[in-house]
């Protein structure tokens, strides 16, 4: 009896995915975000067979630091799926993880988002991965529209809003209204491409080798879409290997030339932003002088690209509240409330 009556009271919570190039987030109905980690899978060949050494936290604390035989990959890492049976694994994974053991017991309704611009067969790719995790049924929504309603903006009302999700691998820009994406487009450039670009910054001016982790690191740190006022803001050391002798050593830089490093990634981002603005039917771009611009993804915190783009636009830009939750809190709103029905899809 008691058996029967846990398993009413603890019943199916149904889960929503938000399935990130560079983190994945699950929101559990009534309860809010319980996983938030990378989007990384550690693969270890033993005798020519690959298999899951780990996932997440524990796979990207493996980058760049692993041995031959184990190689540490994110399977979206361009907002495509670059290795479908590696996602499938990964997704299963948290999955798993969020439900623990009672797994076999329960068949949740799943709902991931994916790329406003992924193919019909990454759609069903990714379907297929929570089917095959136990999903009974499962929803997709649309990134940017999941970052909208996680960034209260009012995708339900006839009023136009853009909304600008600056992920790891790309930046997807959106207008909305009505429940519905009016234009989108999706730019691959992100949060990858500013730790690129800084790797490769310290290698042309300092000939010095450092690793991505070290180039996010700095970037989170220090990282500004424009040059300081007096032009050098911040220093900051950075420890890596000399390209020319192949010892570690230590160099400075500041946060100008952060800037200057990020000014390629940062300008592609711009460019995004101006052509969907361009694209975009004059009813709903009038909305949009009054609406303005929301931010959210990580990318967004970078340093002044709030300020930047309001200047480049002249449009009002703000940062939504917790840039890096937005899609999962929006993928989990449309699941839980009615009014958000008509967005979920489930092809
Ligand atoms: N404070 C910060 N400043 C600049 N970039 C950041 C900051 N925090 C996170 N990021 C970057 O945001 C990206 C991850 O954002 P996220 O929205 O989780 O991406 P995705 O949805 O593609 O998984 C990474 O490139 C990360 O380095
Ligand atoms: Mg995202």
């Amino acid at each position: 009896m008691g058996f029967w009556n846990n398993l009413f009271k603890f019943g199916v919570q149904n889960m929503a995915i938000d399935l990130g190039t560079a983190n994945t987030l699950v929101y559990v109905q009534d309860q809010g975000i319980v996983l938030n980690e990378p989007s990384v899978v550690a693969l270890e060949t033993i005798n020519g067979m690959k298999r899951v050494k780990a996932v997440g936290d524990d796979a990207k604390m493996m980058m760049g630091k692993t041995p031959d035989s184990i190689e540490a990959i994110r399977p979206l890492r361009d907002g495509v799926i670059a290795d479908l049976d590696v996602a499938e694994e990964m997704i299963k994974h948290f999955i798993r993880k969020v439900n623990g053991r009672k797994s076999l017991m329960r068949y949740p309704e799943i709902t991931i988002c994916v790329p406003s611009g992924s193919t019909s067969v990454e759609r069903r790719a990714i379907r297929d991965a929570a089917s095959n995790a136990g999903a009974s049924q499962v929803y997709l929504i649309l990134e940017p529209m999941a970052a909208a309603i996680g960034a209260d903006m009012p995708v339900t009302e006839p009023v136009g809003s853009m909304v600008v999700d600056i992920g790891g691998g790309t930046t997807e820009v959106a207008v909305l209204s009505l429940r519905g994406l009016a234009y989108t487009t999706s730019v691959r450039t992100g949060g990858d491409k500013m730790d690129e670009a800084i790797v490769s910054y310290v290698r042309r001016h300092h000939n010095l080798l450092i690793g991505e982790s070290t180039a996010e690191r700095i970037k989170k740190d220090f990282g500004v879409a424009r040059p300081p006022e007096d032009g050098v803001g911040e220093s900051i050391t950075i420890k890596g290997r000399d390209l020319v002798n192949g010892v570690p050593k230590e160099i400075t830089i500041n946060q100008g030339h952060i800037a200057e490093a990020l000014s390629e990634p940062i300008g592609a981002i711009v460019e995004g932003v101006r052509i969907a603005l361009e694209n975009t039917a004059p009813e709903l771009a009038a909305d949009i002088v009054d609406q303005g611009i929301v931010l959210t993804g990580g990318g967004a915190l970078i340093g002044g690209l709030d300020e930047y783009l309001r200047e480049e636009t002249g449009l009002p830009v703000t940062i939504a509240e917790d840039p890096l939750s937005c899609v999962a809190l929006g993928t989990g709103r449309a699941m839980e409330d009615p009014i958000y029905r008509g967005v979920l899809m489930t092809a």
